[in-house]
């Protein structure tokens, strides 16, 4: 695929973000294998708790076109009591199959702690329910307030691996998806 166009959604609402500065490295790295790119702070965004009784709250139709718009998705998160945070699953809640059966997803996970696998482990579940297409390379960012300084990365090892991460959402994000299985009549709210 020529000019992917690559759409981030950085988890925190956080001024200092280290997952926004982490987030946007990744879609760094997109952009240097020729996608094109767009990080969606969900700062931005009035974003009501899901009520599936009405249509279009607050900003969620905006939202929702512009993941609905992307070639691939890139998710990041803080990791939030062990797994990734509310307001991620929110606006995730908003999409469905339309925006993400078949799409190419890559998973980023920052923790003040050990490594977000769980975080990473429970996206990579959310992301199985809506039949998106999970890269296998995933970049976990543990320790963050020793993580960053200046806005950047100190250790150059997790940078690449967060740059790779863009890279990988770029060159799988024309892969064929998987065909229509039983499972994928499973998660039936996701049809709406
Ligand atoms: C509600 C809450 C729960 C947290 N739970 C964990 C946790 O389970 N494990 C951990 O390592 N860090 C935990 N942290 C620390 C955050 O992962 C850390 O501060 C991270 O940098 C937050 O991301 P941000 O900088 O993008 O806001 C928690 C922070 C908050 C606010």
């Amino acid at each position: 695929m020529s000019d992917p166009h690559i759409v981030a959604l950085a988890g925190s609402l956080r001024d200092e973000s280290f997952t926004r500065v982490a987030t946007s490295h990744a879609l760094d790295g997109a952009a240097t294998a020729g996608a094109t790119t767009e990080l969606l702070d969900l700062r931005e965004f009035d974003l009501p708790p899901l009520d599936p009784d009405l249509d279009g709250q607050g900003d969620s139709d905006d939202l929702v076109a512009r993941v609905d718009a992307a070639d691939a998705v890139i998710l990041g998160s803080p990791m939030y009591h062990g797994s990734y945070s509310g307001v991620l699953k929110n606006a995730l809640d908003y999409c469905g199959f339309d925006e993400f059966e078949g799409k190419t997803v890559g998973l980023l996970a920052v923790s003040g702690g050990s490594f977000p696998v769980t975080a990473l482990e429970h996206l990579r579940s959310v992301c199985r329910a809506l039949n998106a297409w999970v890269v296998p390379h995933q970049a976990a960012v543990p320790n963050s307030y020793s993580a960053f300084e200046d806005g950047a990365f100190v250790d150059d090892d997790t940078a690449d691996r967060v740059a790779t991460l863009g890279e990988r959402v770029v060159r799988y994000a024309d892969i064929e998806a998987d065909p229509t299985t039983f499972e994928s009549d499973q998660n039936e709210g996701a049809d709406d």
